[in-house]
């Protein structure tokens, strides 16, 4: 350990913060961190830790959704300019002209999303929970905003639903391609695919296993295999690393790597948990009471 991490480790203890880390963020402050894990995970625990000070290691959208679930607790982000670009990808047109055409729709929004696209949905889902989640709903018709890709995943575990998609995507695993995978496949053929449902679908027919971050390491874990051929952000290293000490994990060319993930730094994390600036704002009560019940609702059904 760094002298900056145990410095941090002193000051944490010292104002009664919890650090949460999403697997993305670099490595030295997953090292550190009370709680690392998927979306979902780090949802739930924002809910349950005790501390009235909680550090977001991670985007935006994260952190919104950590003060609006604890309106009662000081949520700071280390770099508060940590967005995710397809987090703003639909419009309220879109939303409202499904709403026109279906009467029985729910509109479900990947947590991935603003507390404003939030407020226009009934549900929200990360990629851990949205099959079941969907599954659960009474409607027929499903919006599913703002990832195209991880709706058509979940469509094709779903096939009582009718899908309406939304041409939203994460920059990061759009781009890893299909003869990307093909290539490592062909060099390391006994490599297992483990692929984020955010990839395109044609890097998704290469998948041996489609699962949130933390259900690729924990299949990872889990394996009887030495190779992986990973196709998700390159931040999961670390505990894939961890997990499976004796395995390989490789990565395509284009790595893929969330710059708005590492604007998380151990400086910045120091600098605000010393000063408590960064802190989340809670967005405007109009959008806070549905935004809620969507997150709320998640919370319900995924735990059914
Ligand atoms: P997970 O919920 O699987 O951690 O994914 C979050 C994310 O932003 C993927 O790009
Ligand atoms: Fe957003 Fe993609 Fe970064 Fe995940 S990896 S936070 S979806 S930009």
């Amino acid at each position: 350990m760094n002298e900056l991490q145990e410095k941090i480790l002193a000051l944490k203890e010292e104002k009664g913060a919890a650090i949460l880390a999403h697997y993305y963020v670099p490595a030295e402050i997953q090292e550190i961190a009370d709680c690392v894990g998927d979306s979902f995970f780090l949802a739930k625990k924002a809910k349950s830790l005790p501390n009235e000070t909680l550090v977001f290691c991670g985007v935006n959208f994260m952190g919104e959704s950590a003060k609006m679930m604890n309106p009662e607790k000081t949520v700071l982000m280390p770099d508060l300019s940590a967005d995710c670009p397809m987090a703003h990808m639909v419009t309220k047109e879109t939303v409202d002209a499904a709403k026109a055409e279906y009467d029985d729709l729910a509109v479900v929004c990947y947590i991935n999303s603003t507390a404003e696209i939030k407020s226009w949905s009934d549900v929200c889902v990360t990629s851990a929970n949205a099959v079941k989640v969907v599954k659960e709903l009474p409607q027929k018709n499903i919006l599913f905003i703002p990832d195209r890709n991880l709706a058509h995943f979940v469509a094709s575990q779903c096939p009582d639903k009718n899908f309406i998609y939304n041409e939203g995507y994460c920059p990061r695993h759009e781009f890893m391609s299909a003869e990307e995978v093909a290539a490592l496949k062909e060099e390391h053929p006994d490599a297992l695919v483990l692929a984020h449902p955010e990839c395109n679908p044609a890097l998704l027919a290469y998948a041996d296993h489609i699962a949130s971050t933390s259900g690729i390491i924990n299949y990872a874990k889990d394996s009887d295999a030495k190779e992986f051929i990973i196709g998700t952000e390159i931040g999961v290293y670390y505990a894939l690393k961890q997990a499976r000490p004796d395995a390989s994990f490789y990565f395509t060319p284009t790595q893929p790597i969330c710059v708005n993930m590492k604007k998380n730094t151990l400086e910045k994390l120091y600098q605000v948990l010393s000063t408590g600036e960064n802190a989340v704002e809670m967005p405007a009560p109009e959008v806070v009471a549905q935004a809620t019940k969507t997150l709320d609702q998640m919370l319900e059904l995924a735990a059914k």
